[in-house]
């Protein structure tokens, strides 16, 4: 009993310590995941109804496995193991085809159905099991920078460099942050000049390491939010011989200020390494990876996704989307985690991000590129859900940036790869300002910051929100300091309502001509007030069709005012012969629009006359904004006539300066103390019965019943129409010596504590949903 008193009692005081560490006053929630050995065991996820009542040692004794513990946060998934026959390697097919388990599983559901009436308990646990889903490692595949199929020298750059007589390539070849030649970079030294450097901001590079001894690297390191996957062990380092390839990503986000490899673009913000690229993982992994430390790591950078090979059409399902869900509802202490994805590197075999359900997510932030001259990369991939782009490699340029070693560089790092990062940058920068911004908020502002360039290209459409789209750019380029402008004065949107139109089924053979078949669906008045929908933002078709050669469909979506989005594109090399079964396709290109009135969808099939296919069912959903007092009614927006955005100086609100903060925050530090200290002692109460309950639960009675998580609406506030705030075009020039000093005056270690306490702050509403 004293043993247990004891033990109470330390306990007790380690959830204490943790408030005298009052940057991280949620750090007990991170559970480091158990390691698995996929040689010795075979993993089951195995996901049950909420409020179950069957518990751990019932799903163990019915289906002879073994708890391994939860799925990461997702309270409704569990994992279980059951040793592999070793001995019986000769006969280790068989248990491959024909396992166990899950043969166990399926003859319990037929018992069920059997006698429906059965209130024997075995029974009723099979009940409570919605599914079994056997662990397959798969492995993930990096958007690393494709190889250039020949050194063009289009256009001369390649010799930029030496004309200008940089011998040690260093701060100046960093174009993509400063480029006195082009004048084509993210235009963020305005940004750092005012003290925004990404303090505060805390980015996970979900990838294949992070070279956290790096000097580069090393001083922005975030160990508490890293967690290698790979290897089970915490620190996750490059190991193998091509695990350059995060630490180049890391470097672009967040290189500190110094002269090893030139500058990050948020040099002030945290990395973590989350890596799971090095090998093989099961979904079980991805899902615990896309949620690690998900109150402390605010964006997850991913430069990888399904292959980029033209013929996959993969998305997350069963716990990898959960996982995605989860952080979009609860991460970031409900804010959303900040998923961003590189649009992937397809573009020379035809692959489009809306065949990639991780990019075609509503969920995900996807990042297309472009190269130093404003070309698009052979590799880029187009799609409907691309959202920006921004700079990467091509034309003979590649990034400069941090690779693996204590002060190596890198003047080759590329692919969407390389943009992703840039634009998890930015993200930070915006963070650190706002850092109450929805998800939604995230992609509202960049999509009315970006910056529509090329403007002769015919790609480019105007939506009836009066936005300049195209498939290939999505809004435009990332500029760093038109998006912080923006995000000084952005009101936050309400929160997130969808209307789902019902089915429309055809079952029509596909003709094969110029028109195809169309179809549509009426949305009227009374479904956007059914659903309390003010403003439109993402569009989901799901989508099925049967054909012998998935790569011949087209598939567009023409809203009642006319804007097409291409939402499947057709694709050489996809042989695949069974067509489109429930894939979802996203599109951002009809972001304001009003969607009331008819929307037709128009499914051609024009490549090979050889191969025919059947449109079987398609269904529309409408995502957007909910209904608020001051929300403006939903009638067609006006068409901004100019593509030149709507000139308006940004009133600036009053936003303290740094200094200021620093100031009145030291003043008040006392305050902050006798506050956190009365607050740690009650939250560690609380941590504490919280965490007893899940271990008395864990042991017996009710371990799966689910706490109802209220779903925490977003900010509500005033919704407005985001000004745009107009940048001039030609942009100052500044040498790399300005660039460094402007970035120099505010990069001071002083105000480290300020960040830790907002960044508390805005962390902390959502402790209790740990
Ligand atoms: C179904 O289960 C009930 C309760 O366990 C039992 O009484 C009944 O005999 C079973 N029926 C059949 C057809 O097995
Ligand atoms: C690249 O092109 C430029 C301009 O056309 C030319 O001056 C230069 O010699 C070329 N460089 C190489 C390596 O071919
Ligand atoms: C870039 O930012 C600066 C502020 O530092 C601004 O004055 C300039 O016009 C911007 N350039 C472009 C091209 O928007
Ligand atoms: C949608 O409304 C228009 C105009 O009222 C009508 O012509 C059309 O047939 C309707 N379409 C559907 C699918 O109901
Ligand atoms: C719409 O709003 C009303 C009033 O706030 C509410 O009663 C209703 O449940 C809401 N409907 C939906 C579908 O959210
Ligand atoms: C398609 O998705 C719906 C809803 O998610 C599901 O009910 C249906 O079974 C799915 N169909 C196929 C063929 O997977």
């Amino acid at each position: 009993m004293a043993f247990i008193w004891i033990k109470h009692l330390l306990v007790c005081l380690s959830l204490l310590s943790v408030f005298f560490d009052l940057s991280h006053a949620t750090s007990s929630s991170i559970t480091t995941p158990k390691k698995r050995n996929y040689e010795k065991y075979h993993y089951y996820i195995i996901e049950v109804i909420d409020d179950s009542f069957a518990t751990p040692k019932d799903v163990e004794q019915l289906l002879g496995v073994q708890y391994e513990g939860q799925v990461g946060v997702l309270d409704n998934y569990h994992i279980f193991s059951f040793q592999k026959n070793l001995a019986a390697r000769s006969d280790s097919e068989s248990e491959e085809t024909h396992d166990r388990v899950l043969a166990r599983y399926e003859q319990l559901k037929n018992l069920r159905r059997s006698n429906s009436s059965s209130k024997k308990r075995s029974m009723q646990i099979i009940d409570s099991i919605l599914s079994v889903d056997k662990q397959v490692l798969r492995k993930r595949h990096k958007r690393a920078p494709p190889p250039i199929p020949s050194p063009k020298n289009e256009t001369g750059l390649v010799t930029i460099a030496d004309s200008l007589g940089i011998a040690d390539p260093g701060f100046e070849y960093q174009w993509h942050l400063l480029n006195p030649i082009e004048h084509n970079d993210i235009n963020v030294t305005g940004v750092w000049e005012e003290g925004i450097t990404g303090k505060g901001v805390y980015a996970a590079i979900v990838d294949d390491g992070l070279d956290a001894t790096s000097d580069d690297l090393a001083g922005n390191f975030f160990a508490e939010g890293s967690y290698d996957f790979n290897d089970a062990v915490p620190i996750p380092l490059p190991r193998l011989s091509d695990d350059t390839h995060g630490t180049r990503c890391a470097g672009e986000i967040a290189a500190v200020k110094n002269d090893v490899c030139g500058i990050g673009v948020a040099p002030d913000a945290k990395i973590a390494g989350i890596r799971i690229l090095s090998g093989q993982i099961s979904d079980a992994d991805e899902a615990e990876a896309l949620n690690y430390a998900y109150q402390k790591n605010q964006i997850y950078s991913c430069s990888w996704g399904p292959p980029d090979d033209g013929q996959s059409t993969e998305a997350p399902k069963g716990v990898i989307l959960q996982a995605i869900i989860k952080g979009i509802k609860e991460g970031r202490g409900g804010k959303g985690s900040i998923f961003v994805f590189a649009s992937g590197n397809g573009g020379a075999v035809d692959d489009n991000c809306n065949f990639d359900g991780y990019t075609n997510s509503i969920y995900t932030v996807t990042v297309g590129a472009v190269d130093r001259t404003h070309s698009h990369p052979y590799y880029a991939e187009k799609c409907s859900a691309l959202l920006i782009s921004t700079y990467s490699s091509g034309s003979g340029s590649y990034i400069y940036t941090t690779d693996v070693g204590k002060q190596s560089c890198t003047n080759m790092h590329g692919g969407t790869s390389a943009a992703a990062p840039i634009a998890t940058g930015v993200f930070s920068l915006v963070l650190q300002i706002r850092p109450d911004l929805s998800w939604r908020d995230l992609q509202y502002l960049t999509m009315i910051s970006a910056v529509p360039f090329n403007l002769n290209e015919k790609e480019w459409i105007r939506n009836y929100a009066g936005r300049l789209y195209s498939h290939k750019w999505g809004y435009g380029k990332l500029d760093a300091y038109r998006i912080v402008q923006n995000a000084k004065t952005h009101k936050n949107l309400g929160s997130q309502v969808y209307i789902e139109m019902p089915i429309i089924v055809l079952n029509t053979p596909i003709p094969f001509t110029d028109s195809g078949i169309v179809s549509s669906v009426n949305v009227t008045q009374i479904d956007l007030d059914n659903a309390n929908f003010s403003r439109l933002e993402h569009i989901t078709v799901t989508i099925n069709i049967d054909h012998t050669r998935r790569g011949d469909i087209e598939v567009d979506l023409i809203s009642p005012y006319g804007t097409v989005s291409h939402l499947g594109a057709t694709r050489r090399y996809d042989e695949y012969k069974g067509g489109l079964t429930n894939w979802t396709f996203m599109s951002v290109i009809h972001w304001g629009e009003s969607p009331i009135g008819e929307w037709f969808i128009q499914v051609r099939d024009r490549q090979n006359p050889e191969h025919s296919g059947i449109f079987k069912n398609w269904m529309l959903k409408l995502w957007g904004e909910i209904v608020t007092p001051t929300s403006p009614p939903s009638s067609p927006s006006p068409v901004i006539e100019s593509p030149s955005p709507v000139i308006e100086s940004p009133v600036l609100p009053a936003l303290p300066t740094q200094s200021g903060i620093a100031s009145e925050s030291r003043s008040s530090t006392w305050i902050f103390a006798i506050f956190g200290m009365g607050a740690a002692f009650i939250f560690a109460g609380i941590a504490y019965f919280a965490k007893r309950r899940f271990w008395d639960k864990r042991g017996g009675r009710s371990f799966f019943s689910r706490e109802t998580y209220e779903f925490s609406a977003l900010q509500s506030g005033d919704v407005t129409s985001g000004a745009d705030v107009s940048i001039p075009l030609n942009k100052q020039f500044m040498t790399s010596k300005e660039l460094f000093d402007a970035f120099g005056d505010s990069s001071g270690d002083e105000d480290d504590e300020i960040d830790n306490e907002s960044y508390a702050a805005s962390g902390s509403n959502n402790d209790d949903n740990q």
